[in-house]
């Protein structure tokens, strides 16, 4: 298991907002946490990265207890981490945005293809043509395209990826769910939230299907294919 997260427990103030979450993300796969508007997910994802400290629980990245360190030592352990509120630099050009993300990985690198600007400008040929843009110029899904892109940079082991889709022209859907699968054949593992059930599905190796501040169903996306009552129960208002 590449990721693990085991009983967490978060509180914003008095309020309980999860109260047990259990992950696990196998080497290579992609995971998709999916559930409706308020149930914890972005939370989650707070939670692994290091933004939000959780009460109870712990969280393992490659096997090292991660649980209560802070966001950048979770980044140089190996995570990246593209919030619901993708963060590019406005002021600054494509390139200078991707070069802020820079890192060496958190192993030797050794089995790993690293990823610099020209990998990136491959894998996202819409950033190349914008190299020189400013990141408040770029449209929705180009800003989407380089928050991710970004994390790239940093050479991660595990890409936690939140809400990628929302506010994206059906088109730019399609392109992130392209670039996510080719990221994800390149080896870096990816856990990902969505409210795009269809690019969600066709991602995804297994799903977590979350309830109000808990994971409840987990298995392969193949077994919930079979059945469209659970995904019903956790998706439907
Ligand atoms: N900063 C915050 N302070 C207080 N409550 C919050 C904060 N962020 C989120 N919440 C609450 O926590 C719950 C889970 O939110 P969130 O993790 O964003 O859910 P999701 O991503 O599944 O929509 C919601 O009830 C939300 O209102
Ligand atoms: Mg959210």
């Amino acid at each position: 298991m590449i990721l693990e997260a085991q009983n967490l427990h978060v509180y914003y103030g008095l309020s309980h907002v999860l109260q047990g979450v259990d992950l696990s993300l196998e080497e290579g796969e992609t995971l998709c946490l999916m559930g409706r508007n308020g149930m914890g997910k972005s939370t989650t994802l707070k939670a692994l990265a290091g933004v939000i400290k959780p009460k109870h629980g712990k969280v393992t990245l490659k096997g090292r207890d991660i649980t209560g360190k802070q966001p950048h030592q979770i980044a140089r352990a190996g995570m990246g981490y593209v919030p619901e509120e993708r963060r590019v630099f406005p002021n600054l050009t494509v390139i200078d945005n991707l070069t802020m993300g820079a890192k060496p990985p958190a192993g030797d690198g050794k089995n790993q293809v690293l990823w610099d600007v020209e990998r990136v400008f491959r894998h996202f040929p819409r950033l190349a043509e914008r190299c020189n843009n400013k990141g408040a110029n770029l449209s929705g899904g180009e800003q989407q395209m380089l928050a991710i892109a970004r994390a790239l940079m940093g050479n991660p082991d595990v890409l936690l990826v939140d809400e990628p889709s929302e506010g994206l022209a059906p088109i730019m859907v399609l392109e992130v769910r392209d670039i996510l699968a080719e990221i994800n054949k390149s080896g870096v593992s990816v856990l990902l939230v969505d409210h795009n059930l269809e690019m969600a599905m066709s991602l995804a190796h297994k799903v977590c299907l979350m309830g109000k501040g808990r994971t409840g169903y987990f298995d392969t996306a193949e077994a919930l294919q079979k059945h469209p009552e659970i995904l019903a129960k956790y998706l439907e208002v």
